[in-house]
C-alpha cells in the first residue's frame, strides 16, 4: 500500500493525530499536505501528552520519516519552538524531519494581517485560529509569497521582506488602523533561520518520489477537516488549504494513482470551531455535556468547540468527495451514558427534504436536521473487541457504515493508543 490518507471527515478535531500515531509503527514515511500551525493533534501515550502543530504526528516513533510538503506553510518561529520541545521530550528530529524547499512561510505581517482582517470583518468574521493561515495563502497564490528556500538565500532575503514589508505595512496602517511591523527586527530574526532550518531542508516531492520507488509505504496525515476545505466547505466559513483527499496530491506532488487507501475520521459525534452553519449544533444542556465530557476545547486556542449530533448528511458528501475506504470512529466513550442518540440522516429546507449537502451558505444556513433515534449505550471503556462493546454500542457503529457504505477500520473509546479497536 504505497499512500494511505488520513482525512478529518467533519470540521476538523476528530482525533486525526491518535489515528496517525497509531499507524505509523507501520510507515516508513508520514507527511504533512496542508494547512499550517491551526492544527493542533494531540498524542497520549503512557502519561504523556503533546500537541502537534506543525510536525508530522509520526515523529514520537523512531523509525518513521517525517515530512512536511510544499502544500503546508510554515511559520518558522513555531516549527523551531515545536522541534527544540520534542527534542526536550527525548525524540531524535534532525536527520527525520524534511521539510519542503517550496513550501510557503508564515511571515509575522500575515498574522497581524489575519488579526486586523477578523477585526474589519467585525459580525461577518470567520473565527480562524490567528494563525495567519489566510494571509499567507493569500500571498502564495498571488505570487507574492516567500518560501523556506528563500530563506537559506540570506542576502536575497533581506530584500525580499523589506519590499514585502513596505506594501504590508501600508495595508496594516492604512486599511487596516493597525500597527506597523518594524523592519529591522523582522530582517534581523529572519535571516538567523537560514542556519537553523538549514538541516531540515530538502526536495521532499523528490524524497517522497524515492520512497515509491523503493516501495515504501508513505502515510499522508490531513489538517483540519474536509468541511474546511476552501473548495469544498462551508465556505466562506472555511481554511484557506484542501484538506480534502486531492490536497494529498498537490500538497506533497505525489500522483493520485500512488494513494489506495483513504481513512476518513469521523468523531461519533460533531464540532465545529470558529464561526459558519453547523445544522446539528446542540446549543443547550446536551451540548455542554458532549463539550465537557468529550474535553472539546480547542487544541490550538482553547476556544470551546460547539458541539452537536452526528450529521450524515454531511459525511456522505465528505465521503462522496474523499472516496472513503474505511472509517475511522473517534471518541464512541463520549456518547456513554446518554439515553438515546440522535443521528441527522436528512435536513429540511424549506419544503423539501434532501439527503445533499448544500454547498451554498444560504442554503445550509436554513437546512433543519431530520433525525432518527438510536438507543443509547453504556460504558464503553475495557473493551478490547468490537464484540465486547454494548449491543446498541455496535448498533450505532453498523448504522453509521451502512448509511455511508464505508467499512469502519477502526474504533477509538479512549484518548489513549491501547483504546482502540479493529473490527474483525
Ligand atoms: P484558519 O485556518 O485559522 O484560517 O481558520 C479558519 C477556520 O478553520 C476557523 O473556523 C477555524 O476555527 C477553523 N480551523 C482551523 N484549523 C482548525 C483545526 O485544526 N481544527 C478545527 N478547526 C480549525
Amino acid at each position: 500500500m504505497p499512500v494511505t490518507i488520513v482525512i478529518g471527515a467533519q470540521w476538523g478535531d476528530e482525533g486525526k493525530g491518535k489515528v496517525v500515531d497509531l499507524l505509523a509503527p507501520k510507515m516508513d514515511v508520514v507527511a504533512r499536505y496542508q494547512g499550517g500551525a491551526n492544527a493542533g493533534h494531540t498524542i497520549k501515550w503512557e502519561d504523556k501528552e503533546f500537541v502537534l502543530h506543525l510536525i508530522p504526528s509520526g515523529i514520537f516513533h523512531e523509525g518513521v520519516e517525517c515530512v512536511i510538503g510544499n502544500g503546508v506553510v510554515i511559520d518558522p518561529v513555531a516549527l523551531m519552538d515545536e522541534i527544540r520541545q520534542v527534542e526536550a521530550l527525548g525524540f531524535q528530529v534532525e536527520g527525520r524531519l524534511h521539510i519542503s524547499h517550496t513550501a510557503h512561510l508564515i511571515m509575522p505581517y500575515h498574522k497581524r494581517l489575519d488579526e486586523a482582517k477578523e477585526r474589519y470583518r467585525d459580525a461577518g468574521a470567520i473565527g480562524t485560529t490567528g494563525r495567519g493561515i489566510g494571509p499567507a495563502y493569500v500571498d502564495k497564490f498571488a505570487r507574492n509569497g516567500i518560501r523556506v528556500v528563500d530563506l537559506l538565500d540570506r542576502d536575497g532575503l533581506r530584500a525580499k521582506l523589506e519590499a514585502a514589508l513596505e506594501e504590508k505595512n501600508d495595508l496594516l496602517a492604512k486599511v487596516y488602523g493597525a500597527d506597523r511591523i518594524d523592519v529591522d527586527a523582522m530582517v534581523e530574526e529572519y535571516v538567523e533561520f537560514d542556519r537553523r532550518i538549514d538541516p531540515f531542508v530538502t526536495d521532499t516531492t523528490a524524497l517522497l518520489h524515492n520512497a515509491l520507488a523503493d516501495g515504501k509505504t508513505i502515510l499522508a496525515e490531513g489538517a483540519q477537516g474536509s468541511l474546511l476545505d476552501v473548495d469544498h466547505g462551508t465556505y466562506p466559513y472555511v481554511t484557506s488549504s484542501h484538506p480534502t483527499a486531492g490536497g494529498c496530491c498537490t500538497g506533497l506532488g505525489v500522483p493520485p494513482t500512488s494513494v489506495d487507501r483513504v481513512i476518513g475520521i469521523v468523531k461519533a459525534y460533531s464540532t465545529r470551531v470558529g464561526n459558519g452553519p453547523f445544522p446539528t449544533e446542540l446549543t443547550g444542556d446536551l451540548g455542554e455535556q458532549l463539550r465537557q465530557t468529550g474535553g472539546e476545547f480547542g487544541a490550538t486556542t482553547g476556544r470551546p468547540r460547539r458541539c452537536g449530533w452526528l450529521d450524515l448528511v454531511a459525511l456522505g458528501y465528505a465521503t462522496r468527495i474523499n472516496g472513503f475506504t474505511e472509517l475511522a470512529i473517534t471518541k464512541l466513550d463520549v456518547l456513554a451514558g446518554l439515553d438515546e442518540l440522535k443521528v441527522c440522516t436528512q435536513y429540511r429546507i424549506g419544503d423539501k427534504l434532501t439527503d445533499r449537502f448544500p454547498t451554498d451558505l444560504d442554503a445550509l444556513s436554513k437546512a433543519e436536521p431530520v433525525y432518527e433515534t438510536l438507543p443509547g449505550f453504556g460504558d464503553v471503556t475495557g473493551a478490547e473487541t468490537v464484540e465486547d462493546l454494548p449491543q446498541a454500542a455496535q448498533d450505532y457503529l453498523a448504522f453509521v457504515s451502512e448509511r455511508l457504505g464505508v467499512r469502519i477500520g477502526t474504533v477509538s473509546t479512549g484518548p489513549k493508543r491501547e483504546e482502540t479497536l479493529v473490527p474483525a
